[in-house]
């Protein structure tokens, strides 16, 4: 791999190949090693347009514990502020003798326009765009569910809540169905809903009480306020009773199902504090895989 912008089309055996890595990087960082001097001499380039506290920091951490030299780029101290142009800004970046360039931006495509603009010698990954892909999410949701689920054939797995807008739920069924998992269900009230013809892999439920029946994994999803006119943000209130996830909703699925969130979760909207919090939630291990699945990822791309 050269660039990471989406996991649609990747391989089964590249995306088995990325969890291995990063399983490998967990058991070594479990065996107490703090730095593995896999990237000494690259410089990573965080440019986030879009706000961000697990996919930065944990991007920033794997680069350094891979012994790369990372860069923060502050957008809001930056001449992007001034009127400088997105490909001004990267060629400006890269005459700085860049290795990689972890970008998320609010319009989708950006992670491959500057794949086509980028000086050679440069990798970019994706850590999310618009409500097209959101690649290590992907790879990290999947790790969280084969370290408690590894028979993927045999997996449900529900999606729910604002799918329409999310690029996590596309990443987690490109990556869930290239591992395998035939059943996948879609959920979330019909104004949120993608159309069917995008997820032909999927079964798209409006009724949430019904896609969590016997399900192995749910991973719910944030209100992408931040893409929706406001007309159309639903009342959080009627939007909890009808797809918020609580402890009676839970018990519909499978025994022991792993409660999934990619963050940042809004209690009381999409999930009830003591599911966030409880003994079935996987949502920090989420968290903590981040970190794995970004160093596997920046191994893969940047090392010699
Ligand atoms: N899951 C996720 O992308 O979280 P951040 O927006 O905090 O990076």
């Amino acid at each position: 791999l050269r660039h990471l912008t989406t996991l649609e089309h990747l391989p089964r055996e590249t995306i088995e190949r990325l969890l291995d890595r990063a399983m490998a990087m967990r058991d070594a960082c479990a065996h107490g090693t703090r730095k593995i001097d896999l990237l000494a001499g690259r410089t990573v380039l965080n440019l986030f347009f879009e706000p961000s506290t697990r996919t930065r920091t944990s991007f920033e951490l794997a680069a350094r514990r891979l012994g790369a030299d990372v860069v923060n780029f502050d957008i809001g101290f930056s001449s992007a502020n001034k009127g400088e142009e997105l490909y001004d800004t990267l060629h400006t970046l890269e005459a700085m003798h860049l290795d990689a360039i972890i970008v998320r931006h609010k319009v989708s495509g950006t992670p491959d326009e500057l794949v086509r603009h980028a000086m050679s010698g440069v990798s970019v990954i994706n850590a999310g765009d618009g409500n097209r892909a959101h690649p290590t999410q992907g790879l990290l949701d999947a790790l969280t569910i084969r370290q408690h689920r590894p028979d993927f054939e045999n997996l449900s797995v529900a999606i729910c809540g604002d799918v329409k807008h999310s690029r996590v739920a596309r990443s987690d069924v490109h990556a869930l169905s290239a591992l395998g998992v035939r059943d996948i269900r879609l959920c979330g009230p019909a104004s949120l809903m993608p159309a069917a013809e995008e997820f032909p892999q999927c079964r798209l439920i409006e009724d949430f009480d019904q896609a969590i029946e016997g399900v192995d994994a749910v991973i719910m999803l944030r209100l992408q306020k931040e893409r929706m006119a406001q007309t159309d943000l639903p009342d959080e209130a009627a939007y909890f009773r009808q797809y918020g996830l609580d402890t009676a909703r839970l018990a519909r699925a499978r025994k022991g199902c792993l409660v999934m969130h990619p963050g940042p979760i809004n209690r009381g909207i999409e999930i009830a504090s003591d599911v966030a919090d409880g003994a079935q939630s996987r949502i920090l291990e989420q968290v903590g895989n981040g970190v794995f699945v970004r160093m596997a990822v920046l191994g893969e791309l940047l090392a010699r």
